[in-house]
């Protein structure tokens, strides 16, 4: 049973305040025999329909305080949670959203509730001494997801003017995962020396995910920058292939969508984009929309029916927005971040219907992480296809995908890497 919950504020890898929860359970006399620590991601190019995070406003770190989020924890939850069974997630998450009583869980905060709710889970799996993954998606979960690697950074995640957000490359023609993330990790080396041949060498600055931000404008000359670095790399565009997460809502004015320079409407926007996956290995697009157009984004599955298409700001990871796009046909994939829903139960139920209708998960990090790497954990139980935590750089990043490969190794032989 749960001992005792405690959270504190640490710092997450934008240098902002975020909560980190620590709960332990034990025989309820004292002695404590599991314990699970989680920490909670912030986005920077957040759906407006999001769970709220609780920041406090005043005049600590820029009003991005969550002293807030930690009291809620240490007093209202901790005081509910204490004597409940550990392993009860789900009767733990229903009861906090209920005593949170808001659809966006503005009162606790989706950042306590969702700091909770992760540490509960680890606990839990600490307590029966088994590995996380295991714990969460039973022993069926034997799946390794292909790496969704951003290497190339722009819109609100870089500094320079290319309005797409992620320019990211899947090592898919990989026989295992350590192979996968290994041929994503040389062709992100080789991109660097593409670039710093030709931008120079202030263009391997890096974004907020790690990612290179060169200063490119322009769309397709950052495609023919990764085009070389996988050829240089020593693969082929079939073993290594590109993936976009638009983020469009960022260069949406209301009326048309800013990009490469020029003013389009969602119709030429389409075409844009089935012209750059008839030139380019792309195999996903996120967010080729803004955040309200499921009609848009229904037209661009139809007619790219080959591609992923992945919905992120528009489904916030929540069952009822999912479940408009599936009758709309409305993408074919959902990005699944736990902090844009709350709770680890709530974004079960969202990947159980994602996959029971035919549509691939994408586990993902958010752009402000920590070294929690619980994501990586969670893809395996889930089964999903891909995860995407950004370039394979930089701590907060690589925590995720090497964890991953602790999971493969500890598989071993039952491991597979999944095929896309
Ligand atoms: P965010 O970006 O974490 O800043 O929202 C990630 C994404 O858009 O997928
Ligand atoms: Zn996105």
């Amino acid at each position: 049973q749960i001992e005792k919950v405690y959270a504190r504020e640490i710092l997450d890898s934008r240098g902002y305040p975020t909560v980190e929860v620590d709960v332990y359970t034990g025989d309820g006399y004292g002695s404590f025999s599991g314990f699970g620590r989680a920490s909670v991601p912030s986005g920077a190019s957040t759906g407006t329909n999001e769970a709220l995070e609780l920041r406090d406003g005043d005049e600590r770190y820029g009003g991005k305080g969550v002293l807030d989020a930690v009291n809620n924890i240490n007093t209202l939850i901790e005081a509910d949670l204490v004597g409940m069974d550990v392993r009860d997630q789900r009767e733990i998450d229903e009861m906090m959203i209920a005593m949170d009583g808001t659809e966006s869980k503005m009162n606790l905060g989706a950042n306590a509730i969702l700091g909770v709710s992760l540490a509960v889970a680890r606990a839990a799996a600490d307590a029966l001494n088994i590995p996380l993954y295991r714990y969460l998606g039973g022993t069926n979960s034997f799946t390794l997801p292909v790496p969704t690697m951003n290497v190339l950074n722009g819109g609100k995640h870089a500094g320079n003017d290319l309005a797409i957000q992620e320019f990211m490359i899947q090592p898919k023609g990989a026989e295992n995962y350590a192979e996968a993330l290994r041929m994503g990790v040389e062709t992100y080396h080789e991109l660097e020396r593409v670039l710093v041949d030709k931008y120079g060498p202030s263009s391997t600055n890096v974004g907020y995910e790690g990612g290179f931000a060169p200063p490119i404008s322009l769309t397709i000359d950052a495609l023919d920058a990764l085009l070389i670095a996988v050829e240089n790399a020593g693969y082929s565009q079939s073993d290594v292939t590109i993936g976009l997460d638009a983020a469009a809502s960022e260069f949406y004015d209301g009326r048309h969508y800013l990009i490469d320079g020029k003013k389009m409407s969602s119709g030429e926007l389409v075409d844009y984009y089935l012209e750059l996956i008839n030139t380019y290995p792309i195999i996903l697009i996120e967010d080729p929309f803004h955040e309200e157009s499921f009609e848009d984004f229904a037209t661009l599955t139809s007619e790219a029916w080959e591609t992923l298409i992945v919905g992120d700001d528009l489904f916030v990871t929540n069952v009822d927005r999912l479940s408009r796009g599936i009758e709309l046909g409305a993408a074919n994939a959902l990005l699944l971040k736990v902090n844009q829903i709350g709770t680890l139960s709530e974004a079960f139920d969202a990947s159980l219907l994602a996959q029971r209708s035919g549509y691939s998960v994408v586990v993902s990090h958010r752009s402000a992480e920590t070294e929690d790497s619980t994501i990586a954990d969670l893809s395996v139980a889930l089964g999903a296809d891909l995860i995407k935590t950004g370039a394979p750089a930089r701590s907060e990043r690589t925590a995720k995908y090497n964890q991953l490969l602790r999971i493969e190794e500890d598989l071993g032989e039952a491991a597979q890497y999944v095929q896309l």
